[in-house]
């Protein structure tokens, strides 16, 4: 079947690369705000028949930035999917590497919304076919999807970038113990013996503030502190700062989605970060690795 790929406007790199991967046609969009806030976008074509009965590809990541918020990269989403849904296409895939919410996996405190749950319902609701993400931060939500989904790792491409800038005797830290599986199986990237350890991190649910102890052993050693998401970079700079006191050669703060928000890079390099790595899930100039090859083997 004659596949498109619709570029949505977070995604515009990661979508034509994608598309010239699978060797597909792709489509981009038109959008703005209206004067009221609100969100508009058309399919950038003319003759909408030649998506009729068609396998479309959706690529939209809906990380903020500093032109659109979460919010308007979800309802972006939404309209593609309803523009394409209008049209009568065969099948409806989203590629969607981060997904907005879903850290609000869990019931912190009374009167809170698990509202990860919700973003999921309301995707269901929208009918599609499959849905591919990129290390979701809890890939227990997923459950709550009706169709296909599925949770593509980063971590080899990450890993390997890390290695082509020459990193040697490493050890890939954890900022968070609860973290430390997924910082296992990145450590495996590097080589079988490289050791993992990790940070104790609390977060006060009140105010958000982060604190994080611990004292490993990292004389000499190049660091890689890995997280899926770097937002403020309060966990990051936190982790970076203990293991410069712990006597780290080298600290590369990698993450899959490094949203960079506020003094993320100030605080990370103040702290003695001396690389950011983020993938193109997040477009801004730390996303140095590229999913497309991961993704479109997925799509193949
Ligand atoms: C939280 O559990 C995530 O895995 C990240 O550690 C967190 O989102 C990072 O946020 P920030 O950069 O604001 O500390």
């Amino acid at each position: 079947m004659q596949k498109y790929l619709i570029v949505g406007p977070a995604s515009q790199m990661l979508g034509v690369k994608i598309a010239n991967k699978l060797s597909i046609p792709h489509i981009n969009t038109e959008f703005k705000r209206f004067p009221d806030g609100e969100n508009y976008l058309r399919l950038n074509l003319e003759d909408e028949t030649i998506l009729e009965g068609k396998e479309i590809i959706i690529v939209q990541s809906t990380g903020p930035s500093a032109s659109r918020d979460q919010n308007a990269r979800l309802i972006e989403l939404f309209i593609m999917i309803d523009a394409v849904k209008r049209i009568g296409v065969a099948k409806i895939i989203l590629v969607v590497p981060y997904l907005a919410y879903t850290r609000q996996d869990k019931i912190f405190r009374p009167g809170e919304s698990e509202f990860a749950k919700v973003v999921l319902q309301m995707i269901n609701s929208m009918e599609i076919d499959e849905l591919f993400v990129v290390d979701i931060h809890n890939p227990a939500v997923l459950e709550e999807l009706t169709c296909k989904a599925v949770n593509i790792d980063s971590m080899k491409i990450l890993a390997d970038y890390i290695k082509s800038l020459g990193a040697k005797d490493i050890v890939v830290v954890s900022p968070d113990k609860g973290a430390i599986e997924r910082s296992k199986a990145f450590a495996k990237h590097f080589g079988e013996d490289v050791p993992v350890d990790f940070f104790e991190k609390k977060r006060d649910v009140k105010t958000g503030d982060i604190t994080m102890s611990g004292k490993l052993s990292l004389k000499n050693k190049d660091v890689v502190i890995a997280d899926d998401i770097i937002a403020t970079g309060g966990t990051m700079s936190k982790a970076i700062k203990i293991a410069k006191d712990s006597g780290a050669n080298k600290i590369y703060a990698a993450a899959t989605h490094a949203l960079m928000l506020q003094n993320a890079k100030y605080r990370i390099l103040a702290a003695g970060g001396d690389e950011i790595i983020g993938t193109d899930s997040i477009d801004n100039e730390v996303s140095k690795v590229s999913l497309a090859n991961v993704i479109s083997d997925y799509l193949k």
